[in-house]
């Protein structure tokens, strides 16, 4: 499809992109990152080009800015829904809103690879970058598929006031489990018992992880569902009820820091070796048949207040340095989203 003349007038001569322009050290600094001016190059059959409305930060990117999968001074790749603008690709058509793989600028070129359309909704569409998207698929893909959660199990989540964790803290919640949730600080602990209706919440900077865990859980944790990795995931593997399952959703204290994914404390030695426990991790993209059932289901959920999602938008393609930091470091609570353009 060409572009007609009110499309041409939308095209922008050039776009901004975040750059990596260094690797980061042992803590990633805001000027790791910085933004780029570029032209903005005639569409090739095939692709189409996107206005850019909502950019997602995502704490695993950190990881392949360490370890040269994002290239340096050159566009980064990340999640985004803009608005399809000019097209040369037949099923994305201009108009429509699409979730892509282009996000860290404001004009993305796509393929369609990694592409999907977003179909006209009433819904807003922060929850397609957050509880409809990616983060809320690994959600409810990790915990009922890979995890098999069942009603009255006790369920201990980490990072449980991030953007995955909030949503697993209470589609747990509303499976009719005990849930037990740990954050970084007092605010989001006090969110998590008053708001997300965890059973209890562990701030994990405050005294011995396994101590409080074994309190929380004196039955034992059936399902352990891990953002964060290190200490917490050492402290839990000594604390599984018989049978018990680990749900590796992600290592995010091992994406900033240099401390060790597991400490091997031995804490959790003979845990391990007598409770038949299974620990797994998963890639949800190999699980897209769910898709359909998670969009009716987490959708439903949303919808009917049963759920909330925990989104954060800040304002313009500046912000994203600071926002990225800011994100690994825990300052704000859920999804941390750029709006732009
Ligand atoms: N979102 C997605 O689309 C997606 C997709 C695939 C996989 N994942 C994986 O799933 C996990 C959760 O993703 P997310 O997007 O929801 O990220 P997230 O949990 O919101 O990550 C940011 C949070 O991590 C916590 N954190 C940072 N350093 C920590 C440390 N050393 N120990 C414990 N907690 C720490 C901070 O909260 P506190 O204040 O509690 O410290 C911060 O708010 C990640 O490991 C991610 O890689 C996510």
């Amino acid at each position: 499809m060409s572009a007609g003349a009110s499309d041409m007038a939308q095209r922008p001569a050039t776009a901004r992109e975040v750059h990596l322009l260094r690797r980061p050290g042992a803590r990633m600094a805001a000027d790791d990152l910085g933004i780029a001016t570029v032209a903005v190059p005639p569409l090739q059959p095939g692709q189409f080009l996107v206005r850019n409305r909502l950019i997602a930060l995502d704490p695993v990117r950190r990881v392949f800015f360490a370890d040269g999968t994002a290239p340096l001074n050159a566009a980064l790749f990340g999640f985004a829904i803009g608005t399809v603008t000019e097209s040369r690709h037949p099923d994305f058509p201009e108009g429509a809103i699409v979730a892509h793989h282009g996000g860290f600028r404001d004009w993305a070129i796509s393929t369609g690879a990694n592409a999907r359309l977003i179909p006209p909704t009433d819904d807003p569409l922060e929850w397609h970058a957050d509880a409809l998207g990616v983060g809320g698929f690994f959600a409810y893909v990790g915990l009922f598929e890979i995890g098999q959660l069942r009603p009255g199990e006790t369920v201990f989540v980490s990072s449980a006031a991030g953007s995955v964790g909030s949503l697993v803290t209470q589609m747990a919640r509303i499976t009719g489990c005990r849930v037990i949730a740990s954050a970084g600080s007092e605010a989001k602990c006090a969110w998590l018992r008053e708001v997300a209706g965890a059973d209890a919440a562990i701030n994990y900077r405050d005294g011995e992880i396994a101590g409080q865990l074994s309190a929380a859980a004196p039955d034992g944790i059936d399902l352990f569902f891990d953002n964060v990795g290190g200490q917490q995931l050492d402290a839990a593997l000594g604390v599984m009820a018989k049978g018990g399952r680990v749900v590796i959703a992600g290592m995010v204290s091992a994406y900033d820091a240099l401390e060790p994914l597991s400490e091997r404390h031995g804490g959790w030695t003979k845990q391990m070796l007598t409770s038949q426990v299974s620990l797994r991790s998963f890639d949800a993209f190999e699980h897209t048949r769910l898709w359909p059932k998670f969009q009716r289901a987490v959708g439903g959920w949303l919808r009917s207040g049963a759920i909330s999602a925990q989104i954060h938008v800040l304002d313009g393609i500046e912000a994203v340095p600071d926002a990225f930091v800011d994100l690994l470091a825990g300052v704000r609570q859920g999804k941390t989203l750029v709006r732009v353009g």
